[in-house]
């Protein structure tokens, strides 16, 4: 058998590999003159070497027709959200119409939850899963007291049943039937950010559907890492962010759906000029008619400079496509799963579901012997060139991006650990 840990073997799952390295199309950081072994994609995606192309063709239009960019091709300013919408569609599985590029994710979802989560005496309630991310759980709190009701009877955080501090779909269930007639909304990760758990989204849309709730997905590390079909899954509303495995650069500008059977609904929204009828929009009347779908829950004109690099990052996910990369992903992770479980047990339990299809390609590794072990580990791991990120109190979470790591990548993370567990 080959040795998982020769530096011969991961080669050659490279070379293998039925889907070749998109690395070339990245810029890497460098660690003392050596390309990092960078695992952070959950957190920061690395930059395409093609988003300056596409940044400075806005800042050359800037310079050299000012105004006129709004309106003169190519990718004029006027709908330049419009580029980056059917790459996203099929990112999401979504209809054109289902998606659109705006604001930050808490922004949109606030913006979804005066829409989707409308609160009445017998059914106030939102459910989420206890350890949400944060601000997640001040977005829901705060529009529960938004709306004049208690947090503490109305916010409903359903706590992990498995060990490790993930969830069945059983505990899901259970929770969304007992509280079911008191359910507003419930609001789910696609990827949970620090277990690394992904969900059934379409079977936790149903439950909540069955109860009469509307369901919300945060796809923060939903997006670009496992596949999505929204549209089908009958979801009402997403949100996500463009910064981590989108590769959009910090801060990116965040992307929504909203389903198609809402396109046209006169739910309350809380509005702006750029979500008013693009036909009419220019005649400056006093009255609001919103442009059918997504589009119609944007408020203000396109960050163009900020939705640039996106473009260069859907391009290579147009190239793959999320299958292609998706088999990837789990193969790398398989990988990284198959390196722990051989040598590196001593050191490090892994969190995340041992099943690829409840997992995105993040592994969160919970360091055994505690928080200080942990942090001494993770400082020697960046020392040698092997970036994770720390979460409090015990936990690395090593997410191998398809479009840019690869099998050697993995190795020299769990060749890294086993030299220090053996210092
Ligand atoms: C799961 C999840 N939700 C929400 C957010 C907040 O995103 P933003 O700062 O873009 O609003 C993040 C950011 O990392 C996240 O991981």
């Amino acid at each position: 058998m080959n040795d998982l840990y020769s530096d011969q073997h991961a080669c050659a799952l490279d070379a293998a590999d039925p889907l070749p390295t998109l690395r070339g199309e990245f810029h890497i950081p460098q660690y003392n003159g050596e390309a990092q072994a960078y695992f952070v994609g959950n957190s920061l995606g690395l930059q395409p070497r093609a988003a300056r192309d596409y940044v400075d063709e806005v800042l050359d239009k800037w310079a050299t027709q000012a105004v006129e960019g709004h309106f003169t091709q190519p990718a004029q300013w006027m709908t330049y959200h419009q580029l980056v919408r059917e790459p996203l569609a099929r990112l999401v599985g979504a209809q054109p119409g289902e998606v659109v590029a705006m604001n930050s994710l808490t922004a949109n979802l606030h913006l979804m939850m005066v829409s989707f989560y409308r609160p009445t005496r017998e059914r106030p309630a939102i459910l989420i899963e206890a350890g949400a991310f944060p601000s997640d759980r001040h977005a829901v709190e705060s529009q529960i007291r938004f709306h004049g009701f208690d947090p503490a009877t109305d916010l409903i955080e359903l706590q992990p049943d498995e060990a490790n501090g993930t969830f069945s779909m059983e505990a899901i269930e259970r929770a969304i039937a007992q509280h079911g007639s008191r359910l507003a909304l419930v609001l789910w990760p696609g990827v949970q950010y620090r277990s690394g758990q992904a969900f059934d989204i379409a079977q936790v849309t149903r439950l909540a559907h069955a109860q009469g709730a509307q369901c919300g997905v945060d796809l923060a590390h939903g997006v670009g890492n496992i596949e999505l079909s929204l549209h089908d899954d009958d979801v009402d509303f997403a949100i996500w962010c463009h910064y981590k495995y989108l590769n959009a650069g910090p801060g990116a500008v965040a992307g929504c759906f909203v389903h198609e059977r809402h396109a046209r609904s006169d739910l309350p929204r809380f509005a702006g000029w750029w979500g008013h009828d693009a036909a009419t929009r220019f005649k400056m009347g006093p009255e609001f008619v919103p442009t059918p779908g997504a589009e119609g829950w944007q408020l203000s004109n396109p960050p163009v400079l900020a939705l640039a690099p996106l473009r260069a990052s859907l391009d290579l996910f147009d190239r793959v496509g999320m299958p292609a990369l998706r088999a990837k992903s789990q193969r790398l992770s398989g990988y990284l799963q198959a390196l722990i479980g051989a040598r590196l047990a001593g050191t490090l339990e892994i969190v995340t579901p041992a099943e690829p299809e409840r997992r995105g390609c993040q592994l969160s590794l919970r360091v055994v012997g505690g928080q200080e072990r942990g942090r001494a580990l993770f400082g020697h791991l960046a020392a040698h060139g092997v970036l994770g990120d720390w979460r409090e109190p015990d936990v690395i979470r090593i997410s191998p991006a398809p479009l840019y790591n690869t099998h050697v990548d993995v190795l020299r993370f769990a060749n890294a650990v086993e030299r220090w567990s053996t210092l």
